[in-house]
């Protein structure tokens, strides 16, 4: 067999994946395993989704790439769907090729518009496989907010707080990650991102939402930013919106985009508002709409955390977390994690693992006796 290299610190456990269906993969052995982690949160409509299999092939065989300066009706299709959902009127969208790109894109035009070059996020915030947003010591203003969770104000938060007030009034741009924290699944509380934002704003910053996690329906809203009631001024969406296929998505309010028609910004990929990428989106949205996956993702997601809680009585499960059908179960400690973590590979079930940490984010086509045989069979490995 060749050899992949695998630059992160993951084992690769399972070897041989030779097929799929919905939530489930199935290796060369023929041994089936519940992927409950959606392929880390890319198969938002399962595995091998009939009508997303159908749009690629239909939409290959029509007219599959051209480069960026044909574009075709397909793309408009898909532009307007997706600033649909982003509720963007007279936005625009450019279609790009992973999450990590989107929030690049976003960056780059924030920091074109205002001429800044400092950024801002949340402390625990993960925006990408790029230098420039991995290196955080240089033009970065890094909000820890872990003592605001514990600050007695928390659902008023005081808009002359000290912390507040540090906000430099040269930040380019806030990059918002609502409520994945890097797969941790903490939620920041309203009030201060609602004050951090409008802080930010009225020093002409501009507010990126990065949903390529939370957004495509995960948290039970279309994104996570619907549970903080703001409003971006971009939105950053990877992953789940391609449902497995490398597609990602910067939509742009209208008043960047005014803005953008007045500079000289430019940005260019080859594969920058590919046709078959722009289909994929076009069809995830419709099939999310057409089957009204978000208000059951919504519905499921509250029994599964109803059942994830009781495993609360063991004592190796430290904490649980969620929200819509994002999930994280703290255990113990890392051993025991990772003796957990094998055992359940060993049985067939997937869930995403780091140190101590388990993220549960299963496609949003779960029902509910996955979920139950999921929570008896994970109920019979703690104990
Ligand atoms: C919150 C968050 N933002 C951005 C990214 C980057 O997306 P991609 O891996 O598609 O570049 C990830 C990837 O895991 C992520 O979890």
């Amino acid at each position: 067999m060749g050899k992949v290299y695998n630059s992160t610190n993951h084992t690769i456990e399972i070897p041989n994946i030779v097929r799929c269906d919905g939530i489930y993969l199935f290796d060369d052995k023929g041994k089936r395993y519940m992927d409950l982690e959606s392929g880390v949160w890319c198969a938002s409509l399962g595995h091998g989704n009939s009508r997303i299999n159908d749009c690629i092939k239909k939409q290959i065989d029509a007219f599959m790439h051209a480069g960026f300066c044909y574009s075709g009706g397909i793309v408009e299709e898909a532009a307007d769907s997706v600033l649909s959902v982003t509720g963007f009127d007279n936005g625009n969208c450019v279609f790009l090729c992973s999450g990590s790109e989107a929030i690049e894109l976003a960056r780059q035009i924030s920091k074109h518009i205002t001429g800044r070059k400092r950024s801002m996020t949340l402390h625990d915030s993960y925006l990408g496989s790029y230098s420039s947003v991995t290196d955080r010591n240089r033009n970065w203003y890094i909000f820890n907010w872990e003592e605001c969770s514990r600050c007695p104000d928390k659902d008023s938060c005081d808009t002359g707080c000290k912390k507040l007030m540090d906000i430099p009034g040269d930040i380019s741009e806030f990059i918002f990650e609502p409520g994945s924290s890097s797969g941790f699944v903490r939620f920041p509380p309203k009030p201060l991102i609602q004050n951090i934002i409008s802080r930010v704003r009225s020093q002409g910053g501009k507010i990126i939402a990065n949903e390529v996690t939370t957004g495509t329906g995960r948290t039970g809203k279309w994104f996570g930013y619907d549970h903080y009631q703001i409003e971006p001024d971009m939105v950053a969406i990877g992953k789940g919106i391609g449902n497995g296929y490398p597609v990602s998505v910067t939509a742009i309010n209208e008043r960047t985009v005014r803005e953008l028609e007045k500079s000289t910004f430019r940005y260019m990929q080859s594969h920058q508002n590919d046709p078959l990428g722009a289909a994929i989106v076009n069809e995830v949205i419709k099939i999310i709409n057409d089957e009204a996956l978000i208000p059951k993702a919504g519905i499921k997601g509250v029994r599964f955390f109803e059942m994830l809680r009781s495993l609360k009585d063991n004592i190796n499960v430290t904490d649980v977390r969620g929200r819509g059908l994002m999930f994280a179960v703290d255990i113990c400690d890392e051993a025991t994690g990772d003796r957990l973590f094998k055992k359940l590979i060993d049985r067939g079930y997937i869930v995403g693992n780091r140190k101590s940490l388990f993220r549960i984010d299963p496609p949003l086509t779960v029902n509910e006796d996955e979920i139950i045989e999921f929570i008896n069979e994970f109920k019979i490995l703690l104990n």
